[in-house]
């Protein structure tokens, strides 16, 4: 089976290319890249030289298959909300090749027989690929540890309780040691929950105006703090999901000036909106942390551009239309977001924060880093995964065409630009426009 991926505008930021040529696959892997490998073509599509199929790539950016961190596919035990099939189909549509799924499914996955469902789930459904993140305590209960050794075996990559905050700090350290005894980093999902338990949004001029109870950002700031102080000491990895406020960028910052094992993530609705998307209160802008205040939202910006944030992960949280279309303090918290996360970060460099190359290192490259995935590079042997964007296509956000079970976006009518439109998973075309 052999691809040829010709003439398109190639960025691979692992090995610093960004120039316009062809990628050869053969049998699933990355057989070359480099000018002209297929000699001419002609105009019927084929090739003079090369015997397999050719793919005209000359108007498009062609990136190593994107990877993102955190995603939510609710399966087992959500399928309303959604799949593992429908996820990764819409993870596919995204131009994500690899995607890391949380373990707040039901069963929550604290054991092997989840992580295994999981992962054979996946290979069944011959989509994207998936990567199971497992619970830090034994029902993300916050008391007992999981068993990690058992679960990194089955194949979990990473350990989290996302969605709930690790409370107790000796449960944290002790939950990091180990974690790092079987080369995995623990993803923390950061707020006091002393500080916001009760609260809908963000403290601040909308909480007022609309009356909703506002969590102060330091909810998210004491907890990273308390993170870095856990890293430092025990010189261990921890990766800081979803990073929403000023404060914690510049905690994460002044921490790897240190050269603590910080990394950290966030998603686009942190660097896109403020708080004010929930004036009119759609449950589809209620979110966990809350969208922030202008100023947090320059600051992830500029997080991003100086390299202190890592990576840009969807947080891909999908509910259904019961748990959505109800009165905003009652609504579940989320954002679908696989299948606008690529256009929505475009906007980035569209205005000038992040060139085109740091995006795609911030959805490619770093954040398999972070994990340790067999991803993000198109290095000579590695598996092709590719993705093929068009970037000057221009789409309205209609969640009734999304593949994801979740419609549940508060970028619902935007005009966007820029879009996957080729998704090729171990040399196999796995989706396309
Ligand atoms: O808004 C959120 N939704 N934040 C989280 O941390 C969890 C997620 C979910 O599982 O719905």
């Amino acid at each position: 089976m052999k691809l040829l991926l010709q003439g398109g505008r190639v960025i691979d930021p692992s090995q610093n290319i960004d120039d316009s040529l062809d990628i050869m696959i053969v049998d699933g892997k990355i057989a070359a890249v480099g000018k002209d490998l297929a000699g001419r073509s002609l105009t019927d599509g084929t090739s003079a030289l090369f015997d397999g199929q050719v793919i005209e790539a000359r108007s498009k950016i062609v990136v190593p298959g994107l990877v993102d961190i955190h995603v939510h596919l609710r399966d087992p035990g959500f399928e309303y909300k959604e799949t593992i099939a429908s996820g990764s189909a819409a993870a596919l549509a995204g131009g994500f090749t690899s995607i890391a799924c949380m373990p707040n499914t039901k069963p929550i996955n604290d054991n092997r027989a989840v992580t295994e469902y999981i992962l054979s789930r996946a290979a069944e459904c011959r989509l994207a690929r998936v990567y199971p993140i497992a619970a830090v305590s034994r029902g993300s209960e916050g008391a007992a540890m999981a068993e990690y050794g058992d679960l990194a075996n089955a194949g979990a990559v990473a350990f989290s309780d996302d969605g709930k905050a690790v409370t107790d700090s000796s449960l944290m350290l002790s939950a990091v040691e180990y974690a790092a005894s079987f080369g995995r980093p623990v993803i923390s999902h950061c707020e006091d929950t002393s500080l916001s338990a009760g609260t809908t949004i963000n403290e601040g001029f909308t909480a007022a105006q609309t009356g909703l109870s506002g969590a102060p950002s330091i909810a998210e700031d004491i907890m990273v703090a308390r993170d870095i102080l856990i890293a430092e000491y025990t010189g261990k990895h921890i990766h800081i999901a979803h990073v929403s406020t000023a404060g914690a960028v510049r905690l994460i910052r002044e921490a790897k000036s240190r050269g603590i094992k910080i990394t950290a993530e966030t998603a686009p609705h942190y660097f896109t909106l403020t708080d004010e998307a929930l004036l009119d209160f759609d449950t589809d802008a209620r979110v966990n942390p809350p969208l922030r205040s202008p100023i947090d939202v320059e600051a992830v910006q500029l997080g991003l551009r100086d390299g202190t944030i890592d990576a840009i992960a969807s947080d891909h949280a999908p509910h259904g239309i019961i748990d959505k279309e109800v009165e905003l303090e009652a609504a579940a918290s989320g954002i679908s977001g696989l299948e606008t996360s690529l256009a929505i970060s475009l906007r980035l460099v569209t205005e000038g924060i992040l060139s085109l190359n740091q995006l795609i290192a911030l959805m490619t490259w770093r954040p398999a880093q972070i994990l340790n995935l067999p991803a993000g590079t198109i290095k000579t042997g590695a598996a092709a995964d590719v993705t093929l964007i068009d970037i000057n296509r221009l789409w309205q956000v209609d969640p009734a065409t999304f593949y994801s079970r979740g419609k549940n976006t508060p970028f619902k009518g935007w005009n966007l630009t820029g879009k996957a439109v080729m998704t090729i998973v171990d040399g196999e075309i796995r989706w396309k426009e």
